[in-house]
């Protein structure tokens, strides 16, 4: 029999009047991965949070091992055994890995042996079978290598529980795979794992229990065998009416965007596009499909302004604007979801009001002569936030504030909102609840009724297959091809995403 290493009882946070958890129990056993399943906004992080000493309940207990504890500072919680993978890491990229692991070391204790710690950080590598050189500075690490340092340094000091706060958001299809390796391992030695997941098919494989929060209140834990994905999307969603993805038929003749032979450098002097050419039609969504970091970002920013290509054409309605600026009149129709909405997205110290009409607080719509209308701000607000179910604590709050997926929605709404010529989405539902996702991607097929035409770059094999006209696939920077989504096959698609022809 394992046993309860951590139990919640009755945690309460509110911030400025607003309720994040309320009354929220649980109980974590050692050996169990557990997931925390909940709608954008429903508390989870804030619930973490709590755990790893970063905010302090405002009632409530928690107990380890039985025993009543005061968690009052990160530092207790590793103290308790309680360490988390942030969803942005805290690594220091131009030292070296175990420099970065020294580092974590020396923040709670001064005397370090670096001898030992080297060989124990070896004996972990061997053991979790983990493919990284220490001595190499953490900028040269993919994605997935930052994860796995983040997880070492919780193995180095022997955390018992474990917490991954949406670890695979981040992550390509294949590094996912190796963490969910990784977590079984390591529940195997008994650790306890909290993990924290908007996608669905995940949620339904690696978890032995699934609580749901709602609305900052836990509704129920259910353990495996209890749940499908079906139950578990009806227990979490707080609007029940499930959309059904209306898609019409259409045919395309008119070319609104044509892309040819663009080439584009990086900072370090690598080729982010490589000849790379593509056509998008009026009213189409090209679906673009690829291993993260095959130079989707850089498509995006040539697009939009943000970077200027070394040769190569971009017409818009038979309009060259290669070298325009964000200003001009067609840069300006081209909308943006961008990848990093943390720092691209926002304005952080922003109201969410605010943040609404970055892209258009001159026009007409918000202002009264040359002053903001104060009126016509909180009444496009209100009708975003009702329309995205944007849910975001007090009124005024600064948008960094807001919950991940909020964010995310509060991007989307403002993109959305001016009728795009053309919409470029880089990972548009990455962070979403199932519910919010399924939403963006009706609004996308609604502007496409209208004409408006999408470029979305996704991971996701489901995603580009439920709403693409065509699928192009991206490999070194270049455009592989073309798909049909009725007749392309993952397996094809897999294949072209991998370089293979
Ligand atoms: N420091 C803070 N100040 C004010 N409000 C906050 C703060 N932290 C969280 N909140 C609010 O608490 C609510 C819950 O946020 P939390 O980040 O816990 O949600 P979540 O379940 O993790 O959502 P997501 O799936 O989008 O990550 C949100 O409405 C958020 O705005
Ligand atoms: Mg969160």
């Amino acid at each position: 029999m394992s046993s309860c290493i951590l139990k919640i009882e009755n945690i309460t946070k509110s911030f400025a009047g607003f309720i994040a958890n309320k009354n929220v129990n649980l109980e974590i056993f050692e050996g169990e991965i557990h997931t925390i399943l909940g709608e954008n906004g429903a508390g989870k992080s804030t619930l973490m949070n709590i755990l790893t000493g970063l905010y302090r309940p405002d009632s409530g207990n928690i107990y380890i091992n039985g025993t009543r504890v005061n968690i009052k500072s990160p530092k207790d919680a590793l103290n308790y055994k309680i360490g988390m993978v942030h969803q942005h890491f805290m690594l220091v990229n131009n030292i070296s890995v175990f420099e970065n692991l020294l580092l974590s070391m020396k923040l709670d204790s001064f005397v370090i042996n670096e001898r030992k710690l080297k060989s124990k950080v070896k004996e972990i590598l061997r053991e979790f079978e983990l493919d990284i050189d220490i001595e190499m500075p953490v900028w040269k690490l993919s994605i997935g290598q930052q994860q796995w340092v983040e997880l070492i340094k919780l193995l180095i000091r022997d955390s018992k529980i474990l917490i991954l706060d949406e670890p695979t958001a981040v992550l390509t299809p294949q590094e996912s795979e190796f963490l969910f390796t990784f977590l079984t391992k390591l529940k195997s030695q008994n650790k306890a794992i909290i993990f924290i997941s908007h996608k669905m098919k995940e949620v339904m494989t690696l978890s032995d229990k699934v609580t749901i929060l709602k609305k900052g209140e836990t509704v129920k834990t259910l353990n495996r065998g209890e749940f499908d994905e079906q139950l578990l999307a009806e227990l979490m969603i707080s609007n029940k009416e499930h959309l059904k993805l209306e898609k019409s038929a259409k045919v395309f003749s008119k070319q609104i965007l044509k892309i040819k032979n663009l080439n584009v450098k990086n900072d370090k002097g690598l080729s982010d596009l490589s000849d790379f050419s593509l056509e998008l039609f009026e009213g189409e969504i090209l679906g673009i499909a690829g291993i993260t970091g095959n130079g989707q970002k850089a498509l995006a920013e040539v697009l939009t302004g943000l970077k200027k290509p070394l040769s190569g054409q971009i017409i818009v309605n038979d309009q060259d604007i290669t070298y325009s600026t964000s200003k001009s009149k067609y840069i300006s129709g081209i909308a943006h979801i961008p990848e990093d909405r943390k720092t691209m997205g926002i304005a952080p110290d922003l109201s969410v009001d605010e943040n609404l009409i970055l892209k258009n607080y001159s026009s007409d719509k918000f202002t009264n002569f040359f002053f903001l209308n104060k009126e016509k701000i909180k009444q496009n607000a209100r009708e975003q936030i009702e329309k995205y179910s944007i849910k975001m604590g007090y009124d005024g709050i600064p948008v960094r504030l807001l919950s991940g997926g909020n964010i995310q929605k509060v991007i989307i709404a403002r993109e959305l909102s001016e009728n795009p010529l053309i919409l470029v989405a880089l990972y548009p539902t990455r962070g979403l609840d199932v519910g919010s996702a399924e939403y963006v991607h009706q609004v996308i097929l609604d502007s496409r009724e209208k004409g408006m035409s999408t470029i979305l770059i996704s991971e996701d094999l489901d995603e580009l297959l439920k709403i693409s006209d065509r699928i192009a696939v991206m490999f070194r920077g270049k455009n592989m091809g073309y798909l049909s989504p009725e007749s392309a096959t993952k397996t094809e698609i897999g294949l072209l995403m991998s370089g293979k022809k």
